[in-house]
């Protein structure tokens, strides 16, 4: 990939070159720039934000406001890296609440958006599109219903949601989705899904087959004070590298008082 900005058809036009898609999450202006630095090609300020920032239980508690604080900030990093940003629970109710948020988040920074779904939001989805606004699929397991479904459950593993992840896939390809995020997707139901589409599907927790493969990125670095899902394998024991750095610190500094 050339140094020039990263758009939403340079991610799509990647799956024909076979080049694997690397996406991570950031929430801030720091973590942006390492990630860029870094030469990750797509960024997303993920809803993710709520659990990883906020210390909200789940991610139905993130505004609006809040998404738009934090696409400001990675925004503010200027990164080489598309800017994606995902429309919080309930932002995209209807074609008209959906583009004004989408247009609300591009305004902060974002290059794209993010909305849960596939057949129950197309006319949103067709309409973000046609404002002119790249939209990235998400389908699987959809955060943003863990109330409603009782918890974070695989996908694919019966003949009805295998039947329902290609029609909203296919749904999401004709509507103009440039990539397809597959959050905890049986493996072989990813992998047919990537065969068969012709934008990238950027899995996460759906096995290698997938063009790219996202992360929060706090789960990479093995920095999160809470529950680490295990799909992700930290690379690094960050939760600790911190906590000895700042205890090594405190220690530096003498007898506490
Ligand atoms: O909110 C998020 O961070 C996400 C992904 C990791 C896909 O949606």
């Amino acid at each position: 990939m050339s140094l020039t900005k990263v758009t939403a058809a340079d991610i799509r036009a990647m799956k024909g070159r076979g080049e694997p898609i690397a996406a991570l999450t950031a929430y801030d202006f720091s973590l942006a720039r390492h990630l860029d630095e870094a030469g990750i090609p797509l960024i997303l300020v993920g809803d993710s934000l709520g659990m990883v920032v906020l210390g909200y239980p789940d991610t139905t508690s993130v505004t609006m406001a809040e998404m738009e604080h934090h696409v400001r900030a990675v925004a503010r990093a200027r990164p080489r890296a598309l800017v994606g940003a995902d429309l919080p629970y309930h932002s995209y109710q209807t074609v008209e609440i959906a583009v004004a948020n989408a247009q609300r988040l591009v305004a902060a920074g974002a290059e794209a958006v993010k909305a849960e779904g596939g057949r129950g939001i197309l006319p949103q989805v067709r309409a973000i599109v046609q404002a002119g606004i790249p939209l990235l699929g998400h389908l699987g397991m959809l955060p943003q219903s863990v109330r409603e479904e009782g918890g974070y459950h695989v996908k694919g593993k019966v003949e009805a949601e295998h039947a329902a992840l290609v029609a909203d896939a296919d749904a999401l390809v004709a509507a103009g989705a440039f990539a397809i995020v597959l959050e905890l997707v049986t493996p072989p139901v990813a992998k047919e899904l990537t065969a068969r589409l012709p934008v990238p599907t950027i899995g996460i927790g759906s096995g290698r087959d997938c063009d790219g493969q996202i992360l929060v990125t706090t789960d990479l670095l093995g920095t999160s004070p809470g529950f680490i899902p295990r799909h992700a394998k930290p690379r690094l024991n960050g939760r600790e590298l911190v906590r000895q750095t700042v205890r090594d610190w405190r220690q530096s500094l003498g007898k506490p008082v």
